[in-house]
């Protein structure tokens, strides 16, 4: 299927309402600049979203699309998720959204991608969030075939930190994936999309899912994939599992061509030790990995400082790829 995305270009280009007067204060119908219809899918070009500049597209999630922004009021420039209509019609969706991200916007930490507001216009629903230059764990991962074992660590090292926090502070995230990892140009991991997935709640993980939903259930734990209201602290130190385990061997604990297959592999629960796959992985780290991976949650360790524990014990504590 040939790139239908919008490209830069289109969305540099400024809105006729724009030019026109001169002012930022569009009408909202004046938002959807143009609709390109290229292939199966829609895709409409912005230029403003409320106080922002679209400025290039960062990429596209199952909620919507991710752009580079500019705060037109204060120049600051953000990274701007702009969740699409079907999203954002789903009943109770609005109020859920607002209400996880107000929450949200009170958790800081290092390691955890700060929200910084959120907003409505012309019944697009937008998110604005810090930007981080440096890609994503899934883009380093696939690009260098696999991390070597203290890169890989600080993946889990900095994840395990922002899930302490934020299960401390009564957040489950439930789609914790190299995808939801991002770095900064130093290499500092973060963790994104906290709360977003409980926004969706009602409408996503289900049996029937074809597994690019949010929440996909690649590193969900069984439990949560059977039903998402079970999930808990440690669904989520499952999931870190999983992408430690993908960081060290570049495929994931449970790898599965389709949804039937991911849940059959994570109901029996194996699944080929780390250190099969790559040589440099210590025994000690195939034992963490053990107590992330277990398919009940009674087995798996019981807070994320367990496992930080473990690594620290082991001389793991960089949060930074170099
Ligand atoms: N704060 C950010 N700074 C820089 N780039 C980001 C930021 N947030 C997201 N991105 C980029 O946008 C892409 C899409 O993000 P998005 O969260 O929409 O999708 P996803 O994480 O791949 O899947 P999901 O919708 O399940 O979360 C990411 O893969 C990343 O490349
Ligand atoms: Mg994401």
């Amino acid at each position: 299927m040939p790139d239908s995305r919008p490209h830069d270009a289109d969305l540099t280009q400024p809105l006729p309402a724009l030019t026109a007067d001169g002012t930022l204060a569009i009408p909202s119908a004046a938002l959807d600049v143009y609709t390109m219809a290229a292939g199966s899918t829609e895709h409409t070009a912005l230029s403003v979203v409320g106080d922002y500049r679209l400025q290039s597209n960062l990429g596209e999630g199952a909620m919507g699309t991710v752009y580079r922004a500019e705060r037109q009021s204060n120049g600051r420039v953000v990274a701007l998720k702009v969740l699409s209509k079907a999203v954002a019609t789903r009943p109770g969706f609005v109020q859920r959204f607002h209400r996880e991200v107000r929450a949200m916007g009170r958790l800081t930490h290092p390691n955890i991608v700060r929200y910084l507001a959120a907003g409505e216009d012309g019944g697009r629903i937008y998110l604005a969030m810090e930007l981080l230059e440096g890609g994503t764990v899934a883009a380093r991962v696939r690009a260098a075939g696999r991390l070597s074992v203290t890169q890989a660590m600080a993946v889990g090292v900095a994840t395990g930190r922002a899930l302490e926090y934020a299960h401390q502070n009564q957040f489950v995230h439930r789609d914790v994936k190299p995808d939801n990892l991002l770095l900064t140009s130093q290499g500092v991991v973060k963790l994104a999309d906290l709360g977003l997935a409980k926004a969706t709640d009602d409408t996503d993980v289900s049996l029937t899912g074809t597994g690019t939903g949010v929440g996909t259930p690649e590193y969900a734990p069984v439990e949560q994939i059977r039903d998402a209201k079970r999930a808990d602290t440690r669904s989520d130190l499952f999931a870190l599992g999983g992408v430690l385990y993908f960081a060290l061997t570049g495929v994931p604990p449970f790898p599965a061509t389709n949804f039937l297959e991911l849940l059959k592999l994570k109901e029996n629960g194996a699944y080929p030790l780390a250190s099969t796959k790559n040589r440099e992985v210590p025994t000690v780290v195939d034992k963490m990995l053990g107590k992330l991976l277990a398919r009940l949650p009674e087995h798996r360790y019981q807070s994320a400082t367990e496992f930080l524990q473990d690594a620290e014990w082991s001389g793991f504590t960089a949060d930074r790829i170099e």
